[in-house]
């Protein structure tokens, strides 16, 4: 069996999920699912980033004063409550604070520094708790965060250092011999042009403030935290799973590409540990033009669209709507036309007009014609959404699955097999719909699961129930966001 290790990024504590970052771990989702359908043995760890500034200050914030665990405890549960009702298939949901971890960082930072590559220096300039990141002036707008409208912290301390600016040549040198390392390749020259531009060892410490992971043998400095946070995708399976079989994909967001293709892989060759395969970025989505954010408070819950118009709906909305790597502008318009006209109007209305007369025409014993136009489509499909898929064309795929469900509907109406009954015509299109459910089961998997369980397979025959409705008419998901 072939094993595949995916992860999404762990997520800040400091509130509850919103719309951008169900989009990632969805991402994340369709591939752990596309791999197990293949066969393939897949992990898949998901959780929650909590060693943070901005989970004592959230804590504050919300009235949990010292109970800074109390509040990581109850948020932990709110992203996982998330992803069980989204369906998420992870098999690990990791949270920083937990034991495990932490002997998981240690190692690292152990093995960092008999690598020679940690040291203490004077740190001079500029923190944002927002991005959790030491930022430059020339970062600034106004003298603000252009992401989190806020000033920066001016901070002068003393901490540990990372000698990142040792790993440049090294890291070119494996972006060079792994030209996929990062997709898309746009955000990849990125990087490849960042780090080429000469890197500065990083800050790898802050003063303690009773939370986070203290430093080992210097109990006044925590461990920044995202050097802890990256960590966990190695704490997630254990380190000797991980140099086994390393991470196939880190599917992240395109703000956090750097962490992960620059800081990671160099703080991975310094611990003398493999590197993961690759890093997929994929782009933002905003509201009316406005970036989404916590700290900026225009959140859409995810849980409460996918009430609405069921997780399937909104899967194949955040796929469809946006190609990988792309920014895109979400608004409820967009998904109740893609519902009416995509869900209801097309797949919905194919399934429903197939299922009907297959039921009312069948069974389908061994020994009917498949459509020879028809049975190359669909190989030619299937061709298509495997090459797309390992391409992150997730839109592609899509679009390409409802290609052949158009070819479905043009075949009903020109064969109208309702006035003929002709058992061919509709077993080539029993055929098609089964293929068309396989081909989005990563997708969309109630969806995939309930066409599925229409078509069976008794004694050699075909047996065909037919559907009810799988996308109803819905309100309109504009009139109720949350
Ligand atoms: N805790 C860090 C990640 C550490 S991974 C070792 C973090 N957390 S986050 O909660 O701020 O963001 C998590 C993910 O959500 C990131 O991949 C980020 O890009 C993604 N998104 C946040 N807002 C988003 C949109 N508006 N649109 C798409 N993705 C978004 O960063």
């Amino acid at each position: 069996m072939k094993k595949f290790y995916i992860t999404t990024p762990i997520y800040y504590v400091n509130d509850k999920p919103h719309i951008g970052h169900a989009y990632s771990t969805i991402i994340a989702d369709v591939l752990a699912r596309y791999h197990r359908a293949k066969g393939d043995e897949v992990a898949f760890s998901t959780g929650t980033d909590e060693n943070s500034q901005k989970t004592i200050d959230a804590a504050v914030k919300n009235g949990a004063g010292e109970k800074i665990m109390q509040y990581a405890d109850q948020m932990a549960e709110i992203w996982k409550h998330t992803w069980e009702k989204l369906d998420i298939s992870y098999t690990r949901f990791i949270r920083t604070t937990e034991e495990d971890h932490k002997k998981v960082v240690y190692e690292i930072w152990k093995r960092v520094n008999d690598a020679g590559d940690i040291y203490k220096g004077q740190y001079e300039g500029l923190y944002c708790v927002g991005h959790e990141a030491f930022m430059k002036e020339s970062d600034l707008v106004d003298g603000l965060c252009p992401d989190h409208k806020k000033a920066p912290e001016r901070i002068k301390e003393e901490n540990y250092f990372f000698k990142l600016s040792k790993y440049q040549k090294q890291l070119l040198a494996h972006y060079e011999s792994h030209p996929d390392f990062v997709m898309p390749h746009s955000r990849f020259h990125e990087v490849t042009s960042f780090v080429a531009s000469g890197l500065e060892d990083i800050s790898i410490s802050r003063p303690s403030k009773g939370w986070g992971i203290p430093v080992p043998g210097d109990e006044t400095q925590s461990i920044y935290v995202w050097f802890d946070a990256l960590i966990n995708y190695i704490s997630a399976i254990g380190l000797s799973a991980w140099e086994d079989h390393p991470a196939d994909l880190h599917a992240v967001g395109k703000d956090i590409t750097r962490f992960h293709a620059v800081i990671w892989p160099a703080m991975l060759f310094s611990a003398g540990v493999p590197l993961p395969a690759q890093v997929g970025a994929n782009g933002f989505f905003t509201i009316d033009g406005v970036k989404i954010s916590k700290s900026l408070g225009n959140a859409i819950d995810p849980l409460a669209l996918a009430a609405k118009a069921g997780n399937d709906a909104l899967r194949y909305f955040l796929l469809r709507e946006i190609p990988y790597g792309e920014d895109g502008d979400f608004s409820f318009a967009k998904f109740d036309a893609r519902y009416e006209g995509d869900l209801a109007n097309g797949l919905g209305n194919f399934a429903s007009r197939v299922t009907t007369l297959a039921e009312k025409y069948g069974p389908f014993e061994q020994g009917l014609l498949l459509d020879g136009a028809i049975a190359e489509k669909i190989e030619a499909t299937r061709t298509e959404v495997e090459a797309l898929i390992n391409q992150f064309k997730f839109h592609e795929v899509l679009q390409s699955v409802w290609n052949l469900i158009q070819v479905g509907d043009v075949m009903v109406n020109v064969t109208k097999p309702w006035e003929t009954g002709d058992k061919n015509v509709l077993f080539t299109l029993v055929v098609m719909l089964d293929n068309i459910a396989a081909f989005l089961l990563p997708f969309m998997p109630v969806t995939s699961t309930a066409i599925t369980a229409a078509i069976r397979h008794e004694g050699g025959a075909i047996v065909v129930k037919k559907l009810a409705p799988l996308f109803p008419r819905i309100a309109g998901t504009s009139s109720s966001p949350s």
